[in-house]
């Protein structure tokens, strides 16, 4: 955690071509997967967050060698001899994603320990689905003091039923079922992106996996996974971000490096509100049209509009002529930053804990406001870019759990946007 702030002028048209990063939700359960091989596992395309950072430091206190070069965005991990089979608390505990790594250690070394996970405040993040999986398979499952101390001498292949389509859960069940005895199947499985690419993971390392995608994922248990050289998916909501930067501030923003299918969602809707949207083999370009149109958005699972990408498209919403409707139904809490937009001026209320209504198109002015999450800060980030004069936002250490130089990248668009330091004064 530190005190940075960002220090934004508004009011620049951003144009011009930004290069994605690896997707944080795909790299991080690539990670966790190394665990479940004594095998190298090398991935590139990693993207420079600190929550890779931390699940790097997880599996290293867990026994696996870690190497990650910046330069060249990869890390080899090596899990030959792992030692513990415990998440340290404190890591554990600052995000979602840590507790993807007791499905490869149950799988590996038959236990696991690890705290309730932590990650951004917005609304309840329970870890039912994977407990519920884990036992159905042979595990005893016990929570003392917040943590959970998983055992199962060998995990045994069965049916799971998810309740819901946990993104987390299934991607742990899956990892866990690869080395289980027999077959698994998991019904009403996550069909993300990020869940297929995990498989496709997987099945490169020599895992019997298929559906994935589909929301039956059959996983028919081997004895052995090896180890693999891949390249991290393409981050969609970082692409999702910068396609809705450049349409907001009436630029002409291209996305490269973009799996463009995985973009359907964000696509369809930014030319539902009037971007002009052009598409090639791994690349996605988005101009304004002069005109922004009100709309109604709901998040869903995949292929459903992607909760990440919501405040953003709120944002964006504030410059739409007309009433808009954007209606959260993924998360129970995560339409509180529209509070912030307000001190921007913004005309935007939550109706009810799950929806937000939004009136544009408004002028908005320069203010400080506070990111209370990862997704949340990059919303206000846009807001400043379209606001009249100089927007302060503080936390972003959020901010820097999920993108990578978002500054940097901003500026080369053309954005007037600087990181200061927390006893600097704002230069931007
Ligand atoms: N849920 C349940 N029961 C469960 C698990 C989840 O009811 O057993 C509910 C949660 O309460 C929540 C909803 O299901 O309301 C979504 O939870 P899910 O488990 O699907 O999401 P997640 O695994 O916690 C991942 C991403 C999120 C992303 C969601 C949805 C990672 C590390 N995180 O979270 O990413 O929003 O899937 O796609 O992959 C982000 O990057 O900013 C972020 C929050």
């Amino acid at each position: 955690m530190n005190g940075d702030r960002f220090v934004v002028a508004g009011g620049v048209p951003l144009n011009g071509d930004v290069h994605i990063s690896g997707a944080k939700n795909a790299a991080l359960p690539v990670i966790a997967a190394a665990l479940l091989t004594r095998e190298e596992c090398i991935i590139d395309n990693v993207p420079l967050i600190e929550d890779i950072r931390k699940i790097l430091e997880i599996i290293r206190q867990l026994g696996a060698e870690v190497d990650l070069d910046e330069a060249s965005h990869r890390v080899r991990i090596r899990a030959a001899d792992l030692h513990s089979y415990e998440v340290p608390r404190e890591l554990g505990q600052a995000m979602r994603a840590s507790f993807l790594v007791t499905g490869p250690l149950l799988a590996r070394m038959g236990r696991a320990v690890a705290p309730a996970p932590g990650g951004c405040a917005i609304g309840r993040r329970p870890v039912n689905a994977d407990v519920k999986g884990f036992t159905a398979m042979g595990a005893q499952v016990e929570n003392v003091d917040g943590e959970y101390r998983v055992h199962a001498d060998r995990l045994v292949g069965t049916r799971i039923y998810l309740d819901y389509p946990s993104h987390t859960g299934t991607e742990n069940l899956l990892m866990a079922a690869c080395l289980a005895k027999g077959k698994t199947v998991i019904k009403h499985a996550s069909a993300e992106p990020e869940v297929v690419a995990l498989a496709d993971c997987l099945i490169r390392m020599g895992a019997k996996i298929r559906g994935a995608g589909s929301s039956l994922i059959e996983v028919e248990g081997v004895g052995e996974l090896y180890g693999v050289h891949l390249r991290c998916l393409p981050d969609r909501m970082e692409a999702g971000t910068y396609a809705i930067a450049g349409l907001l501030t009436g630029g002409d923003v291209t996305v490269h490096d973009v799996v463009v299918p995985n973009l359907d969602p964000i696509a369809h809707k930014l030319a539902e509100v009037g971007a002009i949207v052009e598409e090639g083999d791994s690349w996605l370009r988005i101009r304004a049209n002069g005109h922004l149109n009100a709309v109604e958005l709901q998040t869903l699972p995949y292929p459903g509009f992607p909760t990440d990408v919501q405040s953003c498209f709120v944002t964006l919403l504030t410059q739409a002529a007309g009433t808009s409707f954007v209606h959260e139904r993924v998360f129970d809490d995560r339409l509180g930053y529209v509070n912030e937009l307000r001190k921007l001026g913004a005309r935007a209320e939550i109706t009810d804990s799950h929806t937000a209504l939004i009136k544009g198109p408004t002028r908005l002015r320069g203010a400080q406001v506070r990111a209370s999450d990862l997704r949340a800060g990059a919303a206000l980030i846009l807001a400043g870019l379209v606001a009249e004069g100089t927007t302060e936002i503080t936390d972003i250490y959020h901010v820097d759990r999920g993108y990578e130089q978002v500054d940097g990248k901003l500026r080369a668009l053309g954005a007037r946007i600087e990181r200061v330091g927390a006893r600097e004064p704002a230069t931007a």
